[in-house]
């Protein structure tokens, strides 16, 4: 991207804090000119080499590293190199919508499989498969498909295990998009037949973001993986499989690794970790005296709308050059004081992924019959939480909220 496109974007968000007085943030006063400084600086940096297509072996700082990607898998040869298959896709949730629509889209031979009496069945239905024709029951499905995509939720794949195994057979493959249940088979008892290819997708993201990028021409970064290669093509079929149900790139990684960095992301930065600086930081504010208005502002508000989005943009420099210089000198100086409080938290969580506890505590949790209606009440206190009330109040407030 050129330098010009760049400080055109970086400035959007800017300009509109800057039209809107309401909102107008103290860490702006010196932005725009340091975006502008930082365009300019960065017009010689080597980054826009890294996203050339068809490049194939990329510098992650430092460390080389294969990436492969959809432009080398035309839709001719993807649809070709499964002209023999069809993918029983099993379970019809985020990931099952997501990858399935993408993979019909694409002109894969896909079905479905869910049970009758579910949710998803509906859902199916209404995103256009025909019971009898692409949709069946779970074991109809295995018994047509060739390659098995098991989408039941993790819960699920260890519960229905015993009576999926055996239909799982010779010259079949095995797709997951987690390595959740073969990796932790003391615990899920998934262990997967010895004469079948056992491969992985993980997208990052959800479901509908897997969708939401294919339709927008894109695609999603996923990780992919071998568990188990029997037939000696078992990595091609698995980077295939990527392509179509819609990544853009593809990571290479083992079962292991994808399940305990993914675990270890979504209760660390990603989610868990997050919302516990948040309300750490909120209830501070709270409780010297500011308004839940200029808490949550000066919390969440600012993070999500204005600098959350810089550091995904262009990095963490980037954020720091576009704030004032009081901001930045208190960020740099503050950053280690959380990375030395914190670190030995991410220790304690990676231990706890690593030793199964998670996994256990995630089985237990989730395979019970009322696990639904516990974890809405739990979702409900987080919904109340006095930080989130005043952020429902604060976004009813955004111009596109007020119209
Ligand atoms: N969601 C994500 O963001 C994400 C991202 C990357 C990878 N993944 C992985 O993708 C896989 C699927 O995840 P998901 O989030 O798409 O799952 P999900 O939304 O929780 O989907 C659950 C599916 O499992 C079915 N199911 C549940 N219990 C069942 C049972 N006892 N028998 C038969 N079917 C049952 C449900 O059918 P009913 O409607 O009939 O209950 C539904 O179709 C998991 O391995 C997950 O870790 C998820």
């Amino acid at each position: 991207m050129s330098a010009a496109r760049n400080l055109q974007k970086a400035l959007r968000p800017l300009a509109r804090q800057v039209a809107s007085p309401a909102v107008q943030r103290r860490t702006f006063v010196a932005a725009a000119g340091a975006v502008r400084a930082a365009a300019v600086s960065r017009a010689a940096a080597p980054v826009a080499k890294q996203q050339t297509r068809g490049v194939k072996t990329i510098d992650f700082a430092g460390h080389k590293e294969d990436v492969y990607e959809r432009a080398d898998w035309p839709i001719e040869k993807l649809q070709d190199f499964f002209k023999n298959d069809t993918l029983a896709l099993i379970g019809y949730g985020s990931q099952g919508h997501g990858q399935g629509l993408n993979l019909r889209d694409n002109g894969i031979n896909v079905i479905i499989g869910v049970r009758k009496e579910g949710k998803s069945w509906k859902d199916a239905i209404q995103d256009g498969w025909v019971p009898g024709k692409n949709l069946f029951e779970v074991d109809e499905a295995i018994s047509k498909g060739t390659i098995i995509m098991n989408l039941l939720s993790d819960a699920a794949q260890s519960e229905t295990w015993p009576h999926i195994k055996p239909q799982i057979t010779k010259g079949k493959t095995l797709y997951f998009s987690h390595g959740f249940s073969p990796v932790f088979k003391d615990l899920t008892k998934v262990e997967v037949p010895t004469d079948v290819d056992v491969i992985l997708c993980a997208p990052k993201g959800s479901g509908r973001t897997v969708r939401s990028l294919f339709k927008e021409g894109r695609g999603i970064n996923s990780s992919f993986a071998v568990y188990q290669d029997v037939t000696g093509k078992a990595k091609e079929k698995a980077i295939a499989m990527g392509v179509a149900i819609g990544s853009g790139y593809l990571y290479e990684t083992t079962f292991e690794k994808e399940v305990y960095s993914d675990l270890y992301g979504e209760r660390g930065c990603l989610m868990g970790g997050i919302h516990g600086m948040f309300l750490a930081q909120y209830e501070v504010l709270r409780e010297r005296g500011h308004s839940p208005s200029e808490a949550f502002n000066e919390t969440v508000e600012e993070a999500t709308q204005s600098l959350y989005p810089l550091i995904g943009a262009y990095g963490m420099d980037w954020m720091f050059d576009a704030c004032s210089t009081t901001a930045r000198r208190g960020a740099i100086d503050w950053t280690p004081k959380f990375k030395d409080a914190l670190k030995p938290v991410f220790n304690n969580l990676y231990d706890s992924v690593k030793d199964g506890s998670e996994t256990k505590r995630s089985l237990e949790y989730n395979s019970q019959p009322d696990y639904r209606e516990k974890y809405e009440k739990e979702l409900e206190e987080i919904r109340n939480l006095e930080i989130w009330r005043a952020g429902k109040a604060v976004r009813a407030l955004r111009p596109e909220n007020t119209k």
